[in-house]
């Protein structure tokens, strides 16, 4: 399966080199084998200094732009970073652009291409990789260095035979490291946040999970069959929502909310070919134990003919009540905060 290495071009400044290098690099290595090249001009995706509010490790992202960007670098197997040298350091632009993610970054390899005056871009570099590491982006080495004297004339990049073989090498290892460490971006099983790249998946699979519950009550009128991918991001914003990943699918999935005193559970699924292995249950205890401390009751509401998610809630300690909205039931048992 080809990989997805997204080319960041670090510099944004009118005038600026970085486009040549990137330019350079993409012919080098355009017959590698195994990877889909794919550019992302920072000028052009243009974040402003970091201004979410929340810690970009939740995942949780306020503004439209963050959100491009998560998507983005989320969708990449393996990173170039095309990045000058400005003051010994990295320039501002890349690190405000590794700040305002996380988890979109790790597992995945990266390589670099500096460039600058004296130092051939190589402190730049240096500094960058610091940061890349902390991460959980591992640099596999065998960089690429310019110095803008020595191999940069008329504004591109020198070609040489010796440089574009050093570019195509060092590629086809990050492919291949790329390949190597996308098990363990996926963990079999584990509960986590969803985040706003999952949206999409959540969509597909509350649809494919709904079909059942229409069969089952006899209506479509169930909001789940029908949620839009804008309404289920903006759900994330709602609700706190965990996934599991089975082979780097989503499979399973729930959310839970504070309402009054009580803590609603909602979205309980898991894919057709996933059940029968305890993920609900699993998922159903994880979203129990995240209760506030307050909260009286956990709540829940399933189809008055929903007999197999009625079974599962009862063993799980809930009862029925009375007042569930037409067509539905609604369950709870007591939270002992
Ligand atoms: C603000 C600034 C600081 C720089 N500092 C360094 C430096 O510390 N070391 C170096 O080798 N080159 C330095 N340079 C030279 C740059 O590496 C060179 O101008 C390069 O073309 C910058 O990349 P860009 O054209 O893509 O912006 C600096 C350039 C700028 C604009």
């Amino acid at each position: 399966m080809s990989k997805k290495i997204l080319l960041v071009v670090a510099s944004t400044r009118p005038g600026r080199l970085g486009p040549a290098v990137a330019t350079w690099f993409q012919q080098a290595v355009a017959t590698v084998p195994g990877a889909d090249l794919e550019i992302a001009d920072l000028a052009a995706v243009g974040l402003p200094f970091l201004d979410e509010p929340l810690h970009p490790s939740t995942g949780i992202y306020h503004h439209e732009h963050t959100r491009r960007w998560s998507r983005l670098v989320d969708s990449a197997d393996g990173f170039v970073f095309v990045t000058p040298e400005y003051n010994f350091g990295m320039p501002a632009t890349l690190k405000n652009a590794f700040d305002h993610l996380s988890r979109e970054w790790a597992w995945k390899p990266c390589l670099f291409v500096g460039y600058g005056n004296t130092s051939a871009g190589t402190r730049g570099v240096q500094m960058a990789r610091e940061v890349a590491a902390n991460l959980r982006m591992p640099a596999i080495g065998g960089d690429i260095y310019l110095r803008i004297a020595d191999d940069v004339a008329n504004g591109a990049v020198i070609d040489t035979e010796r440089r574009t073989a050093h570019a195509r090498h060092a590629f086809t290892q990050l492919i291949r490291t790329a390949g190597i460490l996308r098990p363990l971006r996926t963990e079999d099983g584990q509960i986590t946040r969803a985040t706003y790249a999952d949206a999409a998946e959540l969509t597909v699979l509350q649809r494919a999970c709904w079909v059942d519950e229409a069969i089952a009550n006899q209506t479509l009128d169930l909001p789940a069959l029908h949620e839009s991918l804008e309404q289920v991001s903006s759900g994330l914003d709602d609700w706190t929502v965990w996934v599991i990943r089975a082979g780097g699918r989503l499979v399973a999935s729930a959310r839970a909310r504070r309402e009054g005193d009580a803590w609603q559970i909602g979205r309980l699924m898991v894919a057709p070919d996933h059940r029968h292995r305890g993920l609900g249950r699993q998922l159903l205890a994880h979203a129990e134990q995240a209760a506030p401390p307050g909260t009286q009751t956990i709540t829940l509401s399933t189809g008055a003919h929903s007999s197999r998610n009625q079974a599962l809630y009862r063993q799980a300690g809930y009862e029925l009540t009375a007042d569930g909205p037409a067509g539905t039931v609604s369950l709870r048992k007591a939270h002992a905060s």
